[in-house]
């Protein structure tokens, strides 16, 4: 019997994690804290909303008081922060809330895990706080070790909180793990990420925006695998150790680009390439070689199974993407309530 507490449970990995997890460990009792900001969508919980073993607090986790009173009340066994601001071109135009997310969020989190007493704090982090690697040295890797080279604010921003999270475990002893997980793919994901950007695009014959020449490459990673990996992680990681997480799927975004196209049957002309993101990272690529020797982690999707059900789940729930067209999805929370 554990007391969770997972933050960000509303968006798309930590609600695809929740639908696994609630079902998975029904003696475990789930607390989903979320603000529900843009990217927070009830309508991604509703397969565990009425679940006894699931309860959802809408709540900011940089809000002190919230959040104080949330562990006495709850007497959290294990804390998971998925919640963040996750956009990149977002970061560009809007620093600020990034900093205040990411990085004063967690603090908040690991000071209420430390006066409570937590077993475990998990931070869930990313490869972009590697920085990025050449095009032409695909020999290279990340590994736990590499120097964190973060280059967006959103990157720093999750850069200055694994530091910090590092920190509280040698400064306090707060029992911590953290994942960085490359670049996810699968339902429930925010239609502003590529794959689901431009799978609604095409769906509607629209020009699909390719940034610079598409010639960048991200590690794609099914969200179930990430999340398994993470469960694997708090029954049986070490704590204080960083665990990668990765594909070993990597791809242009071209041709990322044109692989959906060609399973949904439409032309190459709907490519449209649009000046480039500021500071774009070239190439991402991971080592999670220690995750599966230690723990024995093995995904379970290779890239051609994922993406054909995820076009798959995108063309059967186009209401999914048309509630947040018409910002209805920010309706449910309180129609329901
Ligand atoms: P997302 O943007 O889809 O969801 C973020 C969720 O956090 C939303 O439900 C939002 O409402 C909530 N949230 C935001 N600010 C909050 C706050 N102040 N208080 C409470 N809730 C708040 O994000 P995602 O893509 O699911 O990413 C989840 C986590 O995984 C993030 O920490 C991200 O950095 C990390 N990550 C993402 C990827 C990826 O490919 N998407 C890869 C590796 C790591
Ligand atoms: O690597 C993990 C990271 O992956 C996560 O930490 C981030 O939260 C997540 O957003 C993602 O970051 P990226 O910037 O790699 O993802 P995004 O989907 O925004 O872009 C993927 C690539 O596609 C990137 O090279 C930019 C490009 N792109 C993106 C969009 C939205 C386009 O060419 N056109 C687009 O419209």
């Amino acid at each position: 019997m554990k007391k969770v507490l997972v933050t960000g449970g509303a968006g798309f990995i930590a609600s695809n994690f929740l639908h696994y997890m609630v079902d998975k460990y029904p003696n475990y009792n789930f607390v989903c804290l979320d603000a529900l900001t843009y990217a927070g969508n009830y309508n991604n919980l509703e397969p565990i909303i009425d679940k006894d073993n699931f309860k959802f607090v809408k709540g900011d986790i940089t809000d002190i008081r919230l959040v104080d009173k949330l562990f006495k009340e709850e007497n959290f066994n294990w804390v998971i922060n998925f919640a963040a601001e996750s956009h990149v071109d977002n970061s560009i135009s809007n620093p600020s809330i990034f900093l205040t997310t990411n990085i004063i969020g967690t603090q908040i989190l690991m000071d209420k895990s430390r006066k409570y007493e937590v077993e475990r704090y998990h931070q869930v982090s990313t490869d972009e706080v590697y920085g990025d690697l050449p095009l032409d040295r695909p020999d290279l890797l990340f590994t736990e070790t590499t120097p964190l080279h973060a280059s967006s604010p959103y990157s720093s921003s999750k850069a200055g909180a694994d530091l910090l999270v590092e920190s509280y475990y040698r400064t306090f002893g707060l029992p911590i793990t953290i994942s960085r997980c490359s670049n996810n793919y699968g339902p429930y994901q925010f239609p502003e990420k590529l794959i689901p950007v431009v799978i609604s695009k095409a769906l509607k014959d629209e020009l699909i925006p390719v940034y610079g020449t598409g010639k960048n490459i991200r590690d794609w990673i099914h969200v179930y695998d990430h999340n398994i990996g993470i469960d694997m992680i708090l029954h049986h990681g070490k704590v204080g150790e960083i665990y990668n997480l990765g594909g070993r799927s990597e791809r242009t975004n071209l041709e990322v680009v044109k692989t959906i196209l060609k399973y949904l049957n439409k032309s190459e002309a709907l490519i449209n390439y649009v000046t480039d993101r500021p500071g774009h990272d070239l190439r991402y690529g991971i080592d999670c070689t220690k995750i599966e020797n230690e723990l024995s982690w093995l995904r379970t999707y290779n890239f051609d199974k994922g993406i054909k059900e995820t076009i798959d789940w995108y063309t059967n729930n186009q209401n999914w993407i048309e509630d947040i067209e018409t910002g209805n999805y920010q309706k449910t929370y309180y129609q329901r309530k």
